[in-house]
């Protein structure tokens, strides 16, 4: 069975998988994920876009009451599905003004390159479909094939209108993120040319739960980012920070030190409770290296893996 036929006949009680059989699974997923981050590596407005795309995507999945294995691999499709970014050249990735017709057409290029950058991965094809096809609309005026709505896969959808959604609500340097409300009636009044009116839906009501909030402007759950006061609110706090910690904003360079502002005996939430105050220090090149967050990345990879029937897809690569 191919590992898209897995997804698809996936209903049944999981047989628990062998250790090492489990092993080699987390290092095909880990490779996945470390491939997504290289984005976040390139281009520091990014901060959490990756792991909120991933959350909006997954709850999305969730609320439809689709598989776990396809709730998982709206996660993780989520996180890789702007890998092909890589690949745009920083005068383009990087521009903060509009793009001019040529710029826009190399970038419409990411989700193929991405796609190719996956062709040899043994799990590609739980994630091909929303790398390759998250700028599909369902009006046929999407990218790179301009496919009819039908034609476009479930998953791709979803990630499609989590990407839309996150980069509304999401600063950039020439605009402040807009609110839940303005997104959502975006989404509201776009819905069946850009936006798939079933997903939209779905986003109204999550947005209606209050279930939205929690990820809109996180990088990681119970996190939010930080501001700073040159860029905006692009700095990512980790879940492993403490209070007198330093980190610095990718962009502009600026350092701060995080103080705690919460309770500080509050151990479980020790890390929502830090607030980044300017230092005046600029960070030198090494303070400014990109960094892959290894802890969230491996908590990311064990929420899929509970998800995942690991014994029938590795068979199916067999
Ligand atoms: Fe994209």
């Amino acid at each position: 069975m191919s590992i898209l036929g897995a997804i698809h006949s996936f209903r049944r009680p999981q047989p628990q998988p062998q250790p090492e059989q489990n092993k080699q699974f987390e290092a095909l997923l880990t490779s996945l994920f470390l491939m997504a981050w290289f984005v976040e590596a390139r281009d520091p407005y990014t901060g959490g876009h990756l792991w909120r795309v991933s959350r909006y995507s997954q709850l999305l999945a969730r609320k439809a009451g689709l598989t776990p294995l396809e709730i998982a691999c709206a996660g993780v499709g989520g996180f890789l599905h702007d890998l092909g970014k890589v690949g745009v050249p920083d005068a383009i990735l990087r521009k903060p003004d509009k793009l001019t017709d040529e710029e826009y057409a190399v970038m419409k290029t990411h989700p193929t390159i991405g796609a190719r950058m996956l062709a040899a991965h043994p799990l590609s094809s739980l994630v091909r479909n929303a790398v390759q096809l998250h700028h599909e609309r369902p009006d046929g005026a999407g990218y790179p094939f301009g496919l009819p709505g039908a034609d476009i896969p479930l998953i791709a959808r979803i990630v499609g209108i989590s990407d839309a959604y996150d980069a509304m609500t999401s600063f950039r340097p020439y605009r402040a993120g807009m609110s839940q409300d303005k997104a959502l009636q975006i989404l509201r009044e776009h819905s069946g040319t850009q936006f798939d009116p079933v997903w939209v839906g779905h986003m109204l009501a999550l947005g209606d739960a209050g279930e939205l909030q929690h990820i809109q402007n996180h990088s990681d759950d119970g996190i939010q980012l930080q501001e700073c006061p040159m860029c905006g609110p692009t700095l990512v706090v980790r879940r492993e920070n403490h209070s007198g910690d330093t980190i610095y904003c990718r962009n502009c360079g600026g350092g701060f030190t995080l103080k705690a502002s919460g309770d500080k005996h509050d151990e479980k939430n020790k890390s929502k409770q830090l607030t980044a105050i300017p230092s005046g220090n600029k960070g030198s090149a090494i303070d400014l290296e990109a960094f892959a967050d290894e802890a969230l990345i491996s908590r990311s990879i064990r929420q899929s893996m509970d998800l995942m029937p690991i014994e029938d897809l590795m068979r199916s690569m067999q």
